[in-house]
């Protein structure tokens, strides 16, 4: 399905599409979803048949601003509107007990529900148009990287989709930040953009670290968000000496480094990964898309800092790489 762009016919005619049961992907400020009418059971397994996604796995519903929750959620905890009130329209997504009216397919099956209401203004026009919820994961391969631009989407799902509509690059490029309010504390599922100190702020008290009783979450699979291509996190100083001792075993060979100076060695292809967690979370699957086109046996990537702000991209790094 071809490309399109985002005008008020082709998100009217998106809208229509979801009406009908079928599957379009569209933009959002993290990365690009495809989406699927939350109530249509039919819908849903279209999305899970297109992604190769085993049919235990909840996903995320997207919401316009206006939305009543209540529609969705059946129990909504104060700290639920806590951090709605700060962050949504945004990079948020909270799991809620589900509402039993609405279909369990769209919880892969468990008794809780993900909610999000994007900022991304194609988002929230189709939103809008459609009416209701969009039950949307990302619009790519399961297990694989993440789609921030319409290309990618497409080069991802096209064939499985009635439309594609276009939004640009999105502004953020990872995955929004999970929250699990449905057992009555807050657990960080999935770090994001909103930072674990950001959460705390809000709800002054301390959000825990998922474990074996929080809801299954696919993004919280170790091998996830992944290149093709073997890739490897190592520090600035492991890549300079490895390269030291590279065998031909190893080339070609594509490194992502933030604070070394590029080499031209042959058989090697070199990216400058940015230095700014914002760009560097904006061009990370755009960069390892490419680095994974190159041919190249393996992929070097630099670990990034430790503190807070890269604590969602250290995630996806670290579940990327083996
Ligand atoms: O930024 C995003 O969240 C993007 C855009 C498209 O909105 N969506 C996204 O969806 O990343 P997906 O399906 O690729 O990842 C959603 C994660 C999965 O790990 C899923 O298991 C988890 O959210 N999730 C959804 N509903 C859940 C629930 N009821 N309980 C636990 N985890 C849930
Ligand atoms: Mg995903």
């Amino acid at each position: 399905m071809a490309i399109q762009p985002a005008t008020t016919e082709n998100i009217n005619r998106a809208a229509q599409k979801l009406r009908s049961g079928e599957l379009v992907i569209f933009p959002t400020e993290t990365v690009y979803g495809v989406g699927a009418d939350a109530r249509n059971t039919e819908a849903i397994a279209k999305i899970y048949k297109a992604k190769g996604r085993p049919q235990d796995h909840p996903v995320i519903v997207h919401l316009a601003k206006e939305t009543d929750v209540r529609e969705w959620a059946a129990e909504w905890p104060p700290m639920a509107q806590r951090l709605v009130d700060m962050f949504w329209p945004g990079p948020l997504t909270l799991i809620v007990k589900r509402n039993l009216q609405i279909p369990a397919t769209v919880s892969g099956g468990q008794d809780t529900i993900g909610l999000r209401c994007p900022s991304h203004p194609v988002a929230q026009a189709l939103l809008h148009s459609f009416g209701g919820g969009i039950a949307a994961p990302s619009a790519n391969r399961f297990g694989r990287i993440s789609p921030t631009t319409a290309a990618h989407a497409e080069s991802e799902l096209g064939r499985y989709v009635e439309c594609i509509l276009n939004g640009g690059a999105s502004a953020i490029g990872i995955e929004s930040t999970i929250v699990d309010l449905s057992r009555g504390y807050p657990v960080l599922l999935r770090p994001g953009q909103i930072s674990r100190v950001a959460l705390q702020e809000v709800l002054s008290e301390p959000i825990r670290t998922a474990d074996a009783q929080a809801p299954r979450a696919s993004g919280m699979l170790e091998s996830h968000y992944a290149p093709k291509t073997p890739m490897y996190l190592l520090s600035a100083a492991d890549i300079t000496k490895k390269l030291q001792s590279l065998s031909a075993r190893q080339t070609p060979l594509a490194i992502y480094s933030h604070s070394l100076p590029a080499l031209d060695g042959q058989g090697l292809t070199w990216k400058a990964a940015p230095v700014n967690v914002v760009a560097y979370a904006h061009d990370l699957y755009a960069d390892l898309r490419q680095l994974d086109q190159q041919g190249c046996k393996q992929i070097w990537v630099e670990a990034v800092p430790q503190s807070i702000e890269w604590q969602g991209v250290a995630d996806r790094l670290f579940r990327a790489s083996r």
